[in-house]
């Protein structure tokens, strides 16, 4: 059963993130601010909501990574999986529980995993050639392979590619191939492993897709140029020394390949926040209930993995797993107008920015322009606007002139405003946020995130306008009891842009929200509270600068090394 009419539950996951480096403004708007957003969404509405991600820790950019810096594999997930950890903690991000696939609960979770499928007799047994390092006693793989290219002839090509003339390569097709990290000479030989025949499950995965016309375009025309041939055999395993053991007899030296285990590891995860918990068992409710919806947040690059091969595991699995019951996969982030690049460093690092500057501005920024449908553009000058004109201006100058006004004027308690005094102005300005109010929640509940954002900024104008032209500042001269109104009326309008704004910039919200004086918890049921007026005579909170302005100098240096980079890389 995939799809849940009638749900009770959301599990929420992110991809997880290489244990190879930092994570990046191109992660963070591709698999995870949309989820966090999202998933406080549903935690405000007090839905019954499980958020999960952690590292993915095996594979061979580690092993090469580690051994380059003379450090175990172990060492450097451990290193990476700490600071990963609290790069998000500083953005913000709220799972309920952040692993490692490095753990045993992992490895137990995927091995088991593995004998369910390999006990029906699902999974296919082949023999390829693979270069062995007899130096090393161990198969290489392919980026652990360089030779002379056979196309350009330049030294140096690497098994998968040949960086100076472009081709794609196959490790066999190399001249003199050798061991990038002694030099020695390979030889081909035989070695056998398990695949996963993903034709024998395409009737079903293309009768899933079609039972989810909901699903975003792009990832639709992704799937269904992938049906165009026949789905190919998919490797279960592989050779290498850092990943979970096969296990199988006479399987030495063999683990899951990565793309095999580590969506595996949403369930591990699951299992261990249970086991956490105090109730081991409670796991079951989030992966066996078909009450339960399951949400893949991801990057346009893992699509194929989220929305066929993790959902053919699942549904070949002889318990009853639920799958994916959408995959709002995300397109790329560029920056500065150039393509992000790891490797030139052309970035903008997590905890570099963290040091600099807070999450909100940015978190804000990267809502406003996600890729939800085609690629977009992060540029720091956009950064400075958002910050200053968006959150600055239009939210937090609103929000700082309600509250100044109500303490010098009113001793900080919410005027006396009712419905006899309601006038046009009054009914149209409490209409138009309430209306923008429900469209937030229509275009979060599809995802789209960043029309949610569109509608929270209109809400901002209106609040605006309507201060503006109810000028209490005008009438505190005049008519005290009009001019107490109209804050009472702003007031209500703050409550619910105070909701609007919560998944998105919610260190700032929740600030908000307790000057405010709401009672529940903002994470937990506060979407309700929020839509219930809050009365005359409630004791505010003391406002300070929610979202404080930036200068030009503070971003020029960030501007200015990219530029560097650019030019250096050129
Ligand atoms: N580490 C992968 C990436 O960053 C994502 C793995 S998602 C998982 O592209 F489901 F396989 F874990
Ligand atoms: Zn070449």
């Amino acid at each position: 059963m995939s799809q849940s009419p009638s749900f009770r539950r959301t599990l929420v996951t992110s991809a997880l993130p290489y244990a190879n480096g930092e994570i990046h403004l191109g992660h963070l708007a591709g698999a995870y601010l949309p989820a966090d957003i999202y998933v406080r969404f549903l935690r405000m509405r007090g839905e019954e909501v499980l958020y999960i991600c952690g590292t993915d820790e095996y594979g061979v950019p580690i092993t090469l990574t580690a051994e380059k810096q003379g450090i175990t594999p172990k060492e450097l997930v451990d290193r990476n999986y700490e600071s990963i950890r609290n790069s998000f903690e500083g953005f913000g991000m709220s799972f309920d529980n952040f692993s490692q696939t490095s753990r045993d609960i992992h490895a137990e979770t995927s091995q088991a995993f593995f004998l369910d499928l390999y006990e029906q007799g699902l999974l296919k047994q082949k023999t390829t050639n693979q270069f062995y390092s007899p130096s090393q006693a161990r198969f290489l793989a392919d980026r652990y392979i360089e030779g002379t290219c056979p196309k350009c002839s330049s030294e140096g090509a690497r098994g998968d590619q040949c960086e100076s003339c472009g081709s794609s390569l196959d490790p066999t097709e190399l001249i003199d191939p050798r061991n990038v990290l002694d030099n020695s000479p390979l030889e081909l030989r035989e070695t056998t492993h398990w695949f996963l025949p993903l034709a024998a499950w395409q009737p079903r995965l293309e009768e899933y897709l079609e039972s989810h016309p909901e699903w975003k375009e792009n990832v639709k025309q992704y799937c269904k140029s992938w049906f165009g041939d026949e789905l190919a055999d998919r490797a279960a395993t592989r050779d290498l020394g850092w990943g979970v053991p096969v296990p199988l007899p006479d399987h030495e030296g063999k683990v899951f390949y990565v793309w095999f285990e580590a969506p595996i590891g949403y369930i591990s995860a699951t299992r261990e926040w249970a086991a956490g918990q105090g109730d081991p068992e409670a796991w079951r409710r989030w992966w066996q209930d078909d009450e339960t919806r399951l949400i893949h947040f991801i990057g346009k690059d893992n699509v194929f993995f989220h929305a066929l091969m993790f959902p053919a595991m699942l549904m070949a699995h002889r318990e009853n797993y639920i799958y994916a019951d959408n995959v709002p996969a995300n397109e790329f982030l560029n920056l500065e107008g150039q393509k992000l690049s790891t490797s030139r460093n052309f970035a903008v690092w997590l905890p570099e920015y963290l040091e600099k500057f807070q999450a909100d501005p940015l978190r804000y920024t990267l809502a406003r322009n996600l890729p939800e449908t085609r690629d977009m553009n992060f540029t720091w000058e956009g950064f400075l606007a958002r910050n200053n004109n968006e959150l600055g201006n239009n939210f937090g100058n609103l929000i700082n002139r309600v509250f100044t006004f109500v303490h010098k004027y009113f001793e900080g308690t919410v005027p006396e405003w009712n419905e006899e005094m309601m006038e046009e102005i009054d009914r149209a300005a409490l209409a138009e946020v309430a209306a923008d109010l429900k469209k937030y929640a229509e275009h979060l509940e599809r995802f789209e995130i960043k029309a949610a954002m569109e509608v929270c900024f209109h809400a901002g104008q209106v609040g605006n306008r309507y201060f503006d032209e109810s000028a209490p500042f005008r009438s505190r001269k005049t008519d005290l009891v009009r001019c107490g109104h109209s804050l009472g009326v702003i007031l209500q309008i703050l409550r619910q842009l105070a909701l609007m704004l919560a998944p998105v910039v919610p260190f700032g919200m929740e600030k908000l929200w307790s000057w405010l004086g709401m009672e529940t918890d903002l994470w937990n049921g506060g979407w309700q509270e929020g839509q219930r007026e809050i009365p005359a005579g409630r004791v505010l909170g003391k406002p300070e600068i929610l979202f404080p302005r930036l200068e030009q100098e503070q971003i020029q240096a960030e501007i200015d090394r990219l530029r560097g980079m650019l030019e250096d890389g050129s």
